[in-house]
């Protein structure tokens, strides 16, 4: 059993990917980090906090991280999250404290302490922590086991710019540093991502679970729900908003929910107009490849796993 940590800006998404991992007993979760992303970086660190505290993980510590990029101001992205990050749940203090931070220096610590490849992140947000602990410490990105996250956009373009994915284009250059650092990442791009919708039924099968985990998931839900048919659009009446961020922590659960390809992953950090975007090269040889690039998601899989989890934790 790999453990785990989870960096995240949360965020209505990264919120019920901490949902479901919290409510995992096959994940072993060393700790959640934290970043600024969808909005700044108090409220993330405390509305992981509140996700621990819904989902009873007391045991799981969070720590606060980056407040901004690494060479670019901070951006925001209050309309698809709302301005405190979890659409509009009231926000509360949790009890339990934050950890001794930074992030960085815990990512650093708890992955340099085991084994060689025996810890894996998921990264939900801009990829500042990651990025800076591999420059406090160069043997971090060969001590990783892999690294799943959510960001990139190729196939069909973006969604901040015609070019860049959200998470890739608020901090580029961190983007840059991990994918150029040698570890093994496992990118779940919008080529994905934008298969997995939460439609009216799959909702509602969260609904049906009595828990808290599983109101507050299904709020987030109903609130991404909301901004897609107000902001985005509706292409069809069983259409959904994209559940990006449960992607890379389904695939730590359940790997054959999702097609990958090796390939090469490089990011635009120069250019002005097409800033973040993931440069996806399926040109290599599989056998040295350093990245894989998820083509393909079964949609029901991923909502099926998150109900019956929640539900399998609600017993
Ligand atoms: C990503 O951007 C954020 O707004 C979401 O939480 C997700 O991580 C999708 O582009
Ligand atoms: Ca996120």
């Amino acid at each position: 059993r790999p453990a785990l940590i989870i960096d995240c800006d949360p965020g209505v998404d990264d919120a019920v990917a901490l949902l479901l991992a919290f409510a995992a007993p096959a994940l072993d979760l060393l700790a959640i980090t934290t970043v600024a992303g969808n909005a700044p970086g108090h409220a993330t660190q405390r509305n992981a906090r509140m996700m621990r505290q819904i989902a009873g993980r007391a045991d799981v510590p969070v720590f606060g991280g980056a407040e901004r990029p690494m060479k670019r101001p901070p951006a925001g992205a209050g309309e698809f999250h709302g301005p405190e990050g979890l659409g509009d749940l009231e926000p509360f203090e949790p009890a339990a404290i934050v950890g001794d931070g930074p992030a960085a220096n815990a990512i650093v610590d708890l992955v340099m302490r085991r084994p060689e490849g025996t810890v894996s992140l998921a990264v939900l947000g801009p990829m500042t922590n990651l990025a800076l602990a591999m420059r406090r410490e160069p043997r971090l990105a060969g001590r990783l086991g892999p690294v799943a996250v959510m960001g990139g956009a190729r196939a069909e373009g973006g969604n901040i710019t015609a070019s860049a994915e959200f998470n890739i284009w608020a901090d580029p250059d961190a983007a840059a540093v991990v994918f150029g650092s040698g570890c093994e990442v496992v990118a779940f791009g919008l080529d994905a991502t934008h298969q997995v919708r939460a439609t009216e039924a799959r909702i509602r099968a969260i609904e049906a679970v009595d828990s808290e985990a599983a109101r507050t998931a299904a709020a987030m839900l109903r609130f991404s729900q909301r901004v897609e048919r107000e902001i985005v659009g509706w292409p069809t009446p069983d259409w959904g908003a994209p559940l990006h961020d449960a992607c890379p922590v389904a695939w730590a659960m359940a790997p054959a929910l999702f097609d990958l390809r090796p390939c090469r992953i490089e990011v635009e950090t120069q250019s002005d107009l097409t800033r973040g975007h993931t440069a996806v090269e399926f040109r290599v040889d599989p056998a040295t490849a350093r990245h894989r690039w998820a083509v393909g998601a079964d949609a029901q899989g991923v909502f099926d796993l998150i109900a019956r989890t929640l539900e399998e934790a609600a017993r």
